[in-house]
C-alpha cells in the first residue's frame, strides 16, 4: 500500500490551520499545535532492518487511514467497534532515534552509514535529572488532535500495529487550554509567542527544514525533533510574587508582553534600561538568554504541551510541567540554546529536566512510504 502522504484532511481544524503537511514535509511540525498530545517512543524488538521497513510501511498506511478518514479499522483495535467522528485536526509525526543506527557502538541494523552525523544522543546539560523511564527510544510518534479521544485512539492503533516489531518504551500525554490566542503553560505564562510562526516560510526554510546542503540526502525536507520532559516545581513558583515571576521570564504574565512593552507581539528590547541604568529585562531572564540575538541568530520551532501526571511519592507533589518539543534543521540549534540557559537563567531553579530524546523526522514525499528515502 502506498502512503498518500501529506495526510489530506477535508476541512481545517478549529485552530484555522490545517495540520496537513505540505511540500513533502511531515504533518504536525509547521502547523499550530492542536490541544491534545499523545507522544510515544518505541524500541524495535529485533535487530532487523527488514522489520523496521515493514513497521514503517504498516505505520504509514495506518496513518493515512487514520488521518484521512478519522476512522480506526476495527481489526487494528482488536475487533472493537471504535468508530470515531472525523477529527480534521489529527496529525501524526514519525521520528527515528539515534539508537536505530548505532547502539553500544554496534551497527545493529546495517544502517550506520546512513545516520545523519548530527543525530546523536543529546549531551548531558547542567542540572539535568534525566530518568531512563522517560528517555530515548528507537522510534517516536507524535500524535496531535483537536479531540482527546481521537488522539488516544490513533496512538492506540499505532501501538497495536507495531505488535511483533516494536514495543512502547514510554508514553507522554499533553494538553493545551482551549482559549484562543497563545496557549499558557502551567506557570500561567503565554508560551510560544516568539516561536517560529508556522506560516513563515523563509524562517522555516532557514531554521526548521533540513536543506539541500545539509546531509544526508534522505533527510532533506525533514526536521529533527527534540523532546524534553520538564517538570515544574510549582509549589515554589506559586509562592513567588508575580513581579518576580515576570522578571524570571522577561515578560508580563497577563498580556505576555516583553517587560517594557504593552503588546504581546512587540519585539523585546534587550538594550532598554531603567532610569538607574538596570536592564529592563533582567540579565538572567529566560527570554534574554534564549533570544536569537544572544545565540548567534539560532532559532527553533517550539511546539510544547502541558502535562500533569501522577503524585510523586517522594515529595507528595504532582509531577507536572512542560512537554517541550522543538523542531530544528540541526539538533545543534537546541543544544546551543540549552547550554546557554541550563543552570543560568532564572527559570532553572523552578524546573527539572527529567527525560526526552532526539529523533530524525524524514520528509514525506507524495506516493512514498515513510522509510523509502532511508532504504533507497
Ligand atoms: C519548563 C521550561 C520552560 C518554560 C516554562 C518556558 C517558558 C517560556 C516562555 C513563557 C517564553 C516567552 C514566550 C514565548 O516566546 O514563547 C519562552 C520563550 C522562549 N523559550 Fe522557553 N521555556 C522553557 C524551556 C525552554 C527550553 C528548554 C528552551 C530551549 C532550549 C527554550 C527556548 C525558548 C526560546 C528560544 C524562547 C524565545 C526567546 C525570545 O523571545 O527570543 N525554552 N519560554
Amino acid at each position: 500500500m502506498r502512503l498518500a502522504a501529506r495526510y489530506p484532511v477535508k476541512t481545517p481544524g478549529p485552530t484555522g490551520d490545517p495540520p496537513t503537511a505540505t511540500g513533502g514535509h511531515q504533518a504536525g511540525i509547521a502547523s499550530r499545535a492542536q490541544p491534545h498530545l499523545q507522544l510515544a517512543a518505541f524500541d524495535l524488538q529485533r535487530d532487523s532492518a527488514l522489520d523496521l521497513r515493514e513497521l514503517l510501511r504498516r505505520w504509514s498506511a495506518l496513518a493515512t487511514t487514520l488521518a484521512v478518514s478519522g476512522q480506526t479499522p476495527a481489526a487494528v483495535v482488536g475487533g472493537r467497534e471504535m468508530d470515531r467522528p472525523v477529527d480534521p485536526g489529527l496529525s501524526i509525526t514519525f521520528g527515528l532515534g539515534p539508537s536505530l543506527f548505532r547502539q553500544h557502538e554496534e551497527d545493529r541494523l546495517g544502517l550506520a552509514s546512513a545516520c545523519p552525523p548530527a543525530l546523536e544522543r543529546l549531551p548531558a546539560f547542567r542540572g539535568d535529572a534525566i530518568e531512563a523511564a522517560y528517555s530515548d527510544g528507537d522510534l517516536c510518534i507524535q500524535v496531535c488532535a483537536n479531540d482527546s479521544q481521537a488522539a488516544f485512539t490513533a496512538l492506540h492503533a499505532l501501538i497495536r500495529a507495531a505488535g511483533g516489531f516494536a514495543t512502547p518504551r514510554w508514553v507522554q500525554t499533553g494538553f493545551l487550554g482551549a482559549r484562543p490566542g497563545t496557549p499558557r503553560n502551567l506557570m500561567g505564562f503565554k508560551d510560544g509567542t516568539n516561536s517560529i510562526d508556522p506560516h513563515d516560510q523563509p524562517a522555516l526554510d532557514r531554521h526548521v527544514w533540513v536543506g539541500e546542503r545539509d546531509g544526508p540526502a534522505w533527510m532533506r525536507g525533514g526536521s529533527y525533533m527534540v523532546v524534553r520532559r520538564i517538570r515544574m516545581l510549582l509549589d515554589v513558583w506559586d509562592a513567588t510574587s508575580v513581579g518576580k515571576q515576570e522578571a524570571t521570564i522577561g515578560r508580563r504574565k497577563t498580556s505576555g508582553a516583553p517587560l517594557g512593552a504593552r503588546d504581546e507581539h512587540t519585539p523585546a528590547d534587550l538594550d532598554a534600561t531603567t532610569a538607574d541604568g538596570a536592564p529592563v529585562i533582567p540579565s538572567d531572564a529566560h527570554i534574554r538568554l534564549a533570544a536569537a540575538s544572544s545565540n548567534g541568530g539560532v532559532r527553533i520551532l517550539r511546539r510544547g504541551y502541558n502535562y500533569a501526571d501522577d503524585i510523586d511519592p517522594a515529595t507528595g507533589q504532582r509531577d507536572e510541567g512542560l512537554v517541550f518539543i522543538s523542531y530544528q534543521r540541526d539538533p545543534g540549534q537546541f543544544i546551543r540554546l540549552q547550554r546557554r540557559i541550563a543552570g543560568r537563567d532564572a527559570l532553572s531553579k523552578h524546573i527539572l529536566h527529567t527525560g526526552g530524546g532526539i529523533f530524525a523526522c524524514p520528509p514525506l514525499a507524495s506516493n512514498a512510504h515513510l522509510g523509502d528515502p532511508l532504504f533507497a
